[in-house]
């Protein structure tokens, strides 16, 4: 994999080198970068035993970069923040489990999966044009995934946080987010369905 090469590069010919990682199976997110062109997570990047021409590793695009392929991350962290990525309840209480069928916890399925890389954020057009007004397809689905929750009673108010002209509004379903995520999933398609909620 990419991240095994980093690692390599960094034992064996520049210690200085940095990047983030973790899990190096897909999972913790941290080890997102540019490769080849691709937004992708370089612990589950495949080098091509056939490689005939150098690959080209970057950081996340568009992005202040911290050291090497490490991005700053806070503005993505503190628009995640903004969406209270939390279940709210008026009847909050600490003995009791919220239940939910089987049907409404199918609903959280291909949203619950996000592992925050940002490799959708940092590879959308929108984004790069104002991070500082629109929350990106990343915290967007994240959004979805809390609007979705049959246990969450907070909905109409989420909503209204959401309502301005651009938090949302501001993608223009170019669907570089879904295209590139590397679990699959499809954040464009949960922008999609906000924006539905909010004109209803
Ligand atoms: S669909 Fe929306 S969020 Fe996704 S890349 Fe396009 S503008 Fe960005
Ligand atoms: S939707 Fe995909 S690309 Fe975007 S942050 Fe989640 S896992 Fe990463
Ligand atoms: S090291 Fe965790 S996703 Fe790559």
């Amino acid at each position: 994999m990419v991240l095994d090469a980093l690692i390599k590069i960094k034992n064996e010919i520049d210690p200085t080198l940095t990047f983030r990682r973790s899990c190096r199976e897909g999972i913790c997110g941290s080890c997102s970068m540019n490769i080849g062109g691709n937004n992708t997570l370089a612990c589950i990047n495949r080098i091509d035993p056939s490689l005939t021409k150098p690959v080209k590793v970057y950081p996340l695009p568009h992005m202040y970069i911290i050291k090497d392929l490490v991005p700053d991350l806070t503005n993505l962290y503190e628009q995640y923040c903004s969406i209270e990525p939390w279940l709210k309840r008026t009847d909050e209480t600490e003995s009791e489990e919220y239940y939910q069928s089987i049907d409404d916890r199918k609903k959280l399925d291909g949203l619950y999966e996000c592992i925050l890389c940002f490799c959708c954020s940092t590879s959308c057009p929108a984004y790069w044009w104002h991070p500082e007004k629109y929350l990106g397809p990343a915290v967007l689905l994240q959004a979805y995934r809390w609007l979705s929750d049959s246990r969450d009673q907070f909905k109409k108010e989420r909503l209204k946080k959401l309502g301005d002209p651009f938090s949302v509004m501001s993608c223009h379903t170019i669907m570089n987010c879904t295209k590139t995520c590397p679990k699959g999933l499809n954040p464009g398609k949960a922008i999609a369905e906000i924006k539905k909620m909010l004109v209803v």
